[in-house]
C-alpha cells in the first residue's frame, strides 16, 4: 500500500518501502553469470570531442600500473574508438557462456563494435533502441572474468546510451569530461543533470585540453583562454581530479595504437581519487 505521506518525487531520500518506490537499480540488467566486476565508472560529457575516449584510456592505463584488473565498454556504438587507441583489431572470441574482451598489449580487457564488425570502417545504420541494446549485450554476454574496474567510454551528450548504461548498470560514479571554453557550465550541467536524475554519483570533473606546455621553459599557455572549471566544479560542489594539457604525442600515440606508452601521469591524481572513492563506496556487483 502506498504511504500516506509520500510524495513519490523522493523516493531517493526516503526510507519507506512502498509501491511508489521506483528507483534505477530496478532496471539493472544481470552481468554474464561468469563475470566478476567490482566496479562500473561512467565517463560522460555534455559535448563531443572533448577527449572521453582518451581520458577512459588514459585512466584505465593509469589503474592497470597502480595493479588493478581493468576493462573498457565502448559504449560508443557508432563512434567507437578505444580499439584503434589500443591498436586492436579482429574479432572478438566467444563460446556457449560468452564473449571473451580483446586484450590489449598490457592486458586491458576491451568491448566494441569495432571488434565485431568484419569491415570496420562500414557505417552503422542502427537506430537507438537498437544501439542501447547492444550496449546492454556487452554488459550481459561479455565474460568480464575478476575485473577490479570496468570503464564505460560513453558517447557525447544525454541520449539513450548513456540513459541505458545508468539503468542497466550497476554504476559506482561517473567522470564527466569537458574542455575549457565558454558555455562549459551549460555543457557540464546537461551531464551533471543527467546523473542526478538517474541516482548516479558525480567522481569528479576532468578538463582536458587545459592548456599547452611551453616546449622551451614549460609555461603553460591557456589556448582556450581562462579555465572556469574551477567556479564550475565549486557551483556543483563537485572535485576537479585532473588538467590534462593538450600534447602531440598523445594525438601520435592514438593514431598509432599506442596509448598504453603514453606518460600518463597527468591523470595519476583522478586515478587515485577514483580508487579512494570506490574503495568506500559499496554497491558494485559481483
Ligand atoms: N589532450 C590532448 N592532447 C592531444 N590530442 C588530444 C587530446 N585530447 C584529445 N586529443 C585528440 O583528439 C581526438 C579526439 O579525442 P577523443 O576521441 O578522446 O574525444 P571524445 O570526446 O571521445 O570524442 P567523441 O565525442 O567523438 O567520442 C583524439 O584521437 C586525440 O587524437
Ligand atoms: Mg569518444
Ligand atoms: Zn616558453
Amino acid at each position: 500500500m502506498a504511504n500516506e505521506s509520500c510524495d513519490k518525487s523522493k523516493c531517493a531520500s526516503c526510507d519507506l518501502d512502498c509501491p511508489s518506490r521506483k528507483s534505477p537499480q530496478d532496471l539493472r540488467e544481470p552481468p554474464n553469470k561468469l563475470s566478476s566486476i567490482k566496479h562500473v565508472i561512467g565517463i560522460i560529457s555534455g559535448k563531443g570531442g572533448v577527449g572521453k575516449s582518451l581520458v577512459t584510456s588514459l585512466l584505465a592505463v593509469s589503474l592497470q600500473k597502480r595493479g588493478f584488473r581493468v576493462g573498457i565498454l565502448d559504449a560508443d556504438i557508432t563512434g567507437p574508438s578505444i580499439p584503434k587507441m589500443f591498436g586492436l583489431s579482429g574479432q572478438l572470441k566467444g563460446n556457449d557462456d560468452g564473449m571473451f574482451p580483446a586484450m590489449s598489449q598490457t592486458g586491458i580487457g576491451v568491448v566494441s563494435t569495432n571488434l565485431l564488425l568484419e569491415e570496420e570502417d562500414r557505417p552503422l545504420v542502427w537506430r537507438g533502441p537498437v544501439i542501447a541494446g547492444v550496449v546492454k549485450q556487452f554488459w550481459q554476454e561479455t565474460i568480464w572474468d575478476q575485473y577490479d574496474y570496468l570503464l564505460v567510454d560513453c558517447p557525447p551528450g544525454t541520449g539513450d546510451v548513456p540513459l541505458t548504461v545508468f539503468q542497466s548498470l550497476p554504476v559506482d560514479g561517473v567522470i564527466i569530461v569537458s574542455s575549457p571554453q565558454s558555455l562549459v557550465s551549460m555543457i557540464i550541467s546537461k551531464a551533471a543533470n543527467m546523473a542526478q536524475i538517474m541516482h548516479v554519483p558525480v567522481l569528479g570533473l576532468v578538463e582536458n585540453m587545459s592548456y599547452v606546455s611551453c616546449p622551451d621553459c614549460g609555461k603553460e599557455i591557456r589556448v582556450f583562454g581562462d579555465s572556469h572549471i574551477e567556479e564550475v566544479a565549486e557551483h556543483f560542489g563537485y572535485d576537479v581530479l585532473a588538467r590534462l594539457p593538450i600534447d602531440p604525442k598523445l594525438a601520435a600515440l592514438c593514431d598509432a595504437g599506442q596509448i598504453e606508452s603514453a606518460d600518463c601521469s597527468a591523470l595519476d591524481g583522478a586515478a587515485g581519487e577514483i580508487v579512494k572513492i570506490t574503495t568506500g563506496v559499496t554497491g558494485a556487483s559481483s
